[in-house]
């Protein structure tokens, strides 16, 4: 059995198909069951991993686990650790972390997730860590305007990416769940291609054969917007100035993916032209 938490999510849907098609059995935490639409096959627990006592009841008797925070990760990744601990330790480990723990910036996502994996890994000596950058799935932030106005306002700026399809990360963890080489190793994960915001959206404009307009939101707007849904403000600094630097690690392609898959990563243009109909 194994364990999927934020299984209704991004890479985490993709997780749970992955280890279903490989023929385990797996163990879904979600908030909501009645509403996750998992397969039936899949067992969906009430709960999520900021929940110690659900979580300790969802790792009972599971021989690996995906663990996915959000929000605050380092506040969920207390109560998760402790819930490891609890049920005796889990033999693999696999933690969706990110490589804002790679930037030279300090801000508050990096600090977070860089807390996140101390206690993971603390709770979990042998776990897996995966840092990606952007996702794919971030460009949907920009599906809203692109169908009702055929622009885009980015509020992450127009530094270059390599962003990377969930999919890949997804056959990634699962590689590192099933089997024990991964343990204890901490992958950078890249797309294959370096794209700036820019560049991902002409190519969904050309994708969906129509002219998109594109400019960037000056960094003191995101400031405000970001404080104003988290109510955070010197947080929503730190994060935007990392954003905004040029120094982002997450700028440059590696090979991890390919080396660890055996295959390319899926392209932008690729995952834009499956997920078109999103942009229409
Ligand atoms: N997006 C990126 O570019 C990027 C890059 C690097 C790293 N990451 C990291 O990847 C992880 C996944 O991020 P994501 O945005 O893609 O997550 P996501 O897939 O949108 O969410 C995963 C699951 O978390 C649960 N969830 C959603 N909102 C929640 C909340 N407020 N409180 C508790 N649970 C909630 C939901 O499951 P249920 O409703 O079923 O409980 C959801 O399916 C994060 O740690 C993020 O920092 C993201």
């Amino acid at each position: 059995m194994i364990l999927v938490t934020g299984a209704t999510g991004k890479v985490g849907r993709h997780v749970v198909a992955r280890l279903r098609e490989a023929g385990h059995r797996v163990r879904a935490l979600s908030r909501d069951p009645a509403r996750a639409d998992l397969p039936p096959d899949v067992e969906v627990v009430a709960g999520s991993p900021g929940d110690a006592d659900a979580s300790a009841a969802a790792l009972a008797g599971v021989d690996a686990a995906f663990v996915c925070l959000v929000g605050d990760v380092e506040a969920g990744a207390r109560p998760f650790a402790e819930a490891i601990r609890r049920a005796g330790g889990v033999r693999r480990l696999v933690l969706l972390s990110s490589s804002a723990v790679l930037h030279p910036v300090r801000h508050r996502i990096g600090d977070e997730h860089r807390a996140a994996e101390e206690l993971i890994g603390a709770a979990a000596p042998d776990a897996t860590l995966l840092r990606p950058g952007p996702f794919h799935t971030n460009s949907l932030w920009w599906a809203k305007s692109i169908r009702e106005q055929g622009r885009v306002r980015c509020l992450v700026g127009n530094n270059p990416g390599a962003p990377v399809d969930p999919d890949d990360l997804a056959a990634v963890a699962v590689a590192a769940l099933t089997s024990g080489e991964h343990a204890r190793r901490r992958y950078e994960l890249t797309g294959p291609e370096v794209l700036t915001s820019a560049e991902q959206v002409r190519v969904i404009s050309d994708v969906l054969g129509r002219d998109l307009d594109f400019e960037v939101a000056a960094p003191e707007e995101v400031v405000a917007t970001f404080a104003s849904i988290t109510g955070d403000r010197p947080a929503a600094e730190t994060n935007v100035a990392a954003l905004h630097s040029p120094r982002v690690p997450w700028g440059r392609t590696n090979g991890t993916v390919e080396r660890l898959l055996g295959r390319k990563p899926r392209t932008f243009r690729d995952w834009a032209a499956e997920h078109a109909h999103l942009f229409r």
